[in-house]
């Protein structure tokens, strides 16, 4: 076969997708009930730059493979370039834009937008993937933890999942995090020839790291290691204990994992992830966060704590599938019309019913009876208006019944958006 890659045609790149009609209605809906939870919670849309200075992201995970393996970065066009990257995640970039701004806190946001790693694709795992996500920054109250972790709970119960699972872990303060670290290096270069070698390299740089581990061979050494909820300082068992507390209050069912520690380094204190039943285990979180009580500081601004989750939009629907709830929701426009007398009837009167708030639709090219019809039928609206050299001359229209049995009637044309509006109001 000859060589097209220089001529296309081309396909998206590997890892992205696009998402079209109708599946790209799920997505407006799923993001509108998003708003809503977040919107009736007081968090208000933050609206971002997809890039940020590279610095931005490496200081909040040097240690990460996200930000050591994963980044698109690149330098810009300007004179002394600067060195970008397009955002791995979402919390570096709102932290960066909370220091930039200095708003009143308790400051509450959400967030939907996309990111990109350089990841293995797989199912439910993209190099451009999109997150529905939180943060609220400036209150330390593990309260503030019981909010966050229950409007994630109360979106997935309102789409109509079921087969979710909450857990969540304790990291503790800054200073506990670092003692445990040297905690477990010990214990970890004890047992390192029971270590898969990829998890063995981890010791000196990442120990935590090895405990969530998912290589066969490290996780009976996982299991046993020392646990860091053991060895909380006082101040952040009672900030745990607090958050149990309250998840327990308000009917959230979780469970403790001790090997959570997730991906990113910033977090301290509650670390939490929600996990899907329906989904492969590889893929199976559909949204995860945690506090990051020294983020603020790191990004260089004033000490300030922090707590936010993000969570995989394509992941989220995919659970869906596998459930079966949140289909797509209907699109079709309620009316289309069919002019076969030139078209000014079409044009002017799809504009008339549109600024009054009907979806109104029509066809093309002055097409004949039977082919308009035939594209009306496939429409999926409720009704067609059709004009005809008759109905023109009346001036009038044909008002059809595309889908129940009221069959047609003809109606004057003035009369048409009040017969239509009585009509729509009825149900199908
Ligand atoms: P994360 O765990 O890296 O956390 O990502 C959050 C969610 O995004 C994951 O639970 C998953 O549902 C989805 N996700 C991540 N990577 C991919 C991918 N390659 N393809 C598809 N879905 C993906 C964060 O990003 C943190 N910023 C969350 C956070 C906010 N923590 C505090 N505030």
């Amino acid at each position: 076969m000859a060589d097209t890659s220089d001529r296309g045609p081309f396909q998206a790149p590997e890892g992205t997708r696009d998402v079209l009609p109708p599946e790209s209605a799920r997505w407006e809906a799923l993001i509108a009930t998003f708003a809503g939870v977040a919107g009736r919670a007081g968090y208000g849309l933050i609206q971002g730059p997809m890039f940020e200075d590279l610095r931005v992201f490496q200081r909040m995970g040097e240690g990460t493979d996200v930000v050591r393996k994963e980044m698109y970065d690149f330098f810009d066009k300007s004179e002394t370039p600067h060195h970008l990257a397009l955002r791995p995640e979402g919390t570096a970039g709102v932290v960066r834009a909370f220091i930039q701004h200095n708003p009143l806190v308790p400051w509450k946001v959400w967030y939907a937008s996309p990111n990109f790693r350089y990841e293995r694709p797989q199912k439910g795992r993209y190099r451009q993937h999109h997150q529905l996500g939180i943060e609220a920054i400036g209150v330390a109250d593990p309260d503030l933890d019981v909010e966050v972790i229950g409007l994630l709970h109360d979106f997935y119960a309102e789409i109509g999942l079921r087969q979710v699972e909450l857990v969540i872990n304790s990291i503790g303060t800054p200073a506990d995090r670092a003692a445990y670290i040297e905690v477990l290096r010990t214990y970890l270069r004890s047992r390192a020839d029971e270590l898969d070698p990829d998890d063995r390299a981890k010791i000196d740089d990442h120990p935590m790291r090895v405990l969530d581990t998912k290589r066969e061979r490290s996780i009976p050494v996982a299991e046993a290691a020392p646990k860091l909820i053991d060895n909380l300082s006082p101040e952040a068992a009672a900030h745990f204990e607090r958050v149990q507390a309250g998840l327990t209050a308000l009917g959230i069912a979780f469970s403790i994992d001790t090997r959570l520690v997730r991906g990113l380094d910033y977090y301290t204190h509650t670390a939490f992830e929600f996990r899907s039943g329906a989904l492969d285990a590889a893929q199976n979180t559909i949204g995860g966060g945690g506090r990051y009580d020294g983020l603020v500081e790191d990004l260089g601004g004033k000490p300030t704590p922090g707590i936010g989750f993000g969570c995989g939009i394509e992941r989220v629907l995919l659970t869906c599938d596998a459930e079966g709830v949140f289909p797509a929701p209907e699109r079709a426009v309620d009316v289309v019309v069919v002019d076969v007398t030139g078209g000014d009837t079409a044009r002017d009167l799809t504009f008339e019913l549109r600024r009054a708030g009907l979806r109104a639709d029509r066809f093309w090219d002055g097409r004949s009876m039977k082919s308009q019809m035939k594209q009306a039928d496939r429409s999926g609206a409720r009704f067609a208006v059709l004009v005809g050299s008759d109905e023109l001359e009346a001036g009038e229209v044909t008002l059809r019944d595309l889908r129940g049995e009221a069959g047609q009637v003809r109606v004057a044309r003035a009369a048409v958006l009040d017969e239509l509006r009585r009509r729509l109001a009825q149900p199908a």
